[in-house]
């Protein structure tokens, strides 16, 4: 595999930096995979004004125009597939077979935002005279609202990339994009091989840098007009606090809890909260973070759920049936190490022995935990699963809110109105039965409350969020 210099691309050149970092693979921690070479503050600036200028001269751009470029995002996922897919496992140590989902679920997307855009378009809200019972017409339709910056995540670096700047481009908008640092190479990859299709200047930028250092320069210069954001809630947090006035889209954390009643399927529900929390080893923010049992049968499904961990295989991310790989953040295994540690100390059990062999984290099962641990509340990016019992609904229920989060929440259960009854009174954006927690299917609206979401995605949503209504009411139309 080649050595990717990953470089911004600011107004269709490729920026040379001498401030460079070198990226090691997660997989060996020896091997270097690729060079992030940091852009200048000068860079940044220049990319903003680049992305305003764009947009200024081109925001009555015909829709084909715009749909065009959507086209060839398309076109280099689907030419570039397993290319892609390939960088992201090497990259942040993804199972080569979710990497390649990764990319179809992509171009999925970019497909299904140009048919809900062309329909949001041809039906506009309008308030008719008859409606309103008055001589005036009001009809509002949707406009661009600018430079959108989209800050995204390393566990998803192509499909949030494309989640976000997709649906911005479509309303009309320029965007400058500022990827993790994990991820920042396959996100270089899919912008060298997009500009070989003949991108506009100004369109997409990319400024390869460093969150830590100029992250609020960022979001504070003075050209963005939308912050489309995927990460910890520290920094949605100082992104709320700094931007104002200006539309924000902010997904962060999550501690999405599965609440499992006594009428389930054992082994069903076990198989699914086992995929729910362990997959891409519990680093979405979505995963299933901690489950609460009816503790008429919490011994049927800790066995169940500890059976099918045991069986789960860990090792390299491009062998085929690998399940559990490499941790992508040294901070979490450290995190994960913490919340096993405290909760032991305060009579929890563990099912399985913590064991770190480089970056590669087994996982594990806490049982007999409580409200008190820290494992409740705080959210490891890692394959570590809670359980706690409950006897009634209501201390259910409050163990379930006791949470800074409220992103999504499972319940299994046969008994529908019971789950309904439950669902209405958790904390959470949404609640699925029957499932763990997801994003998808990428139609539905995707969005948390508390510290874990601000403004709405999906695509339908995310069209919405990044346009700005624009109201015309005609008066006097009888005369
Ligand atoms: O990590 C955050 C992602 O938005 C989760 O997406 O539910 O498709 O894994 P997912």
């Amino acid at each position: 595999m080649k050595n990717i210099i990953a470089k911004s691309y600011i107004n269709k050149e490729f920026k040379n930096s001498n401030q460079n970092e070198p990226v090691i693979s997660i997989i060996d921690n020896k091997t270097i995979i690729g060079t992030l070479s940091y852009c200048s503050k000068e860079d940044i600036n220049l990319a903003f004004k680049g992305a305003k200028q764009y947009f200024n001269k081109n925001k009555l751009l015909p829709l084909e125009q715009r749909i065009s470029y959507l086209k060839k995002m398309a076109e280099v996922l689907e030419e570039n597939k397993e290319y892609l897919a390939t960088l992201i496992t090497n990259e942040i140590a993804k199972p080569y077979s979710d990497s390649l989902t990764e990319i179809t679920r992509s171009i999925e997307f970019i497909e299904q935002t140009i048919k809900v855009y062309e329909y949001e378009t041809t039906h506009p809200l309008v308030f008719s005279s008859e409606v309103l019972k008055m001589d005036k017409e009001a009809t509002y339709h949707l406009t661009p609202l600018g430079v959108v910056l989209c800050i995204t995540p390393f566990n998803y670096p192509i499909n949030l990339l494309i989640a976000k700047i997709a649906p911005a481009i479509i309303c009309g908008n320029s965007v400058v994009i500022k990827p993790s640092a994990g991820g920042s190479l396959v996100t270089y990859e899919f912008i060298r091989l997009l500009d070989q299709k003949d991108i506009p200047s100004g369109l997409i930028q990319l400024l390869i840098c460093k969150g830590a250092t100029v992250g609020s320069k960022l979001y504070t210069n003075k050209n963005v007009d939308c912050v489309n954001f995927t990460g910890s809630t520290r920094v949605g947090l100082d992104i709320g606090k700094k931007v104002v006035l200006k539309p924000l889209i902010l997904e962060m954390s999550g501690k999405d809890v599965a609440i499992v009643l006594k009428d389930v399927d054992i082994e069903k529900t076990a198989h699914e909260i086992v995929n729910g929390a362990f997959n891409f080893n519990g680093q979405r923010c979505t995963a299933i973070k901690r489950v609460l049992v009816d503790q008429s049968i919490a011994e049927q499904l800790i066995d169940s759920i500890n059976q099918k961990v045991n069986a789960l295989k860990c090792g390299d991310p491009f062998e085929k049936g690998v399940f559990i790989t490499p941790t992508f953040n040294k901070k979490n295994i450290f995190l994960m190490q913490e919340l096993i540690e405290d909760a032991l100390e305060l009579g929890a059990t563990s099912l399985q022995e913590y064991k770190v062999e480089k970056q590669l984290v087994y996982p594990v099962v806490l049982s007999n935990v409580t409200n008190k641990m820290k494992v409740w509340t705080i959210e490891p990016f890692a394959p570590l699963l809670p359980i706690m019992t409950f006897k009634n609904e209501k201390e259910m229920i409050k163990a379930a809110n006791n949470s800074l989060y409220g992103l999504q929440g499972s319940i299994f259960t046969n008994d529908m109105s019971k789950a309904k009854l439950i669902a209405t009174q958790l904390e959470t954006g949404t609640i699925n039965i029957n499932k763990s927690s997801a994003r998808g299917p990428d139609i539905l609206p995707f969005f948390g409350i508390k510290a874990s979401g601000f403004g709405i995605q999906g695509i339908l949503y995310s069209i919405r969020s990044m346009s700005q209504l624009k109201g015309i009411v005609f008066n006097n139309l009888k005369k």
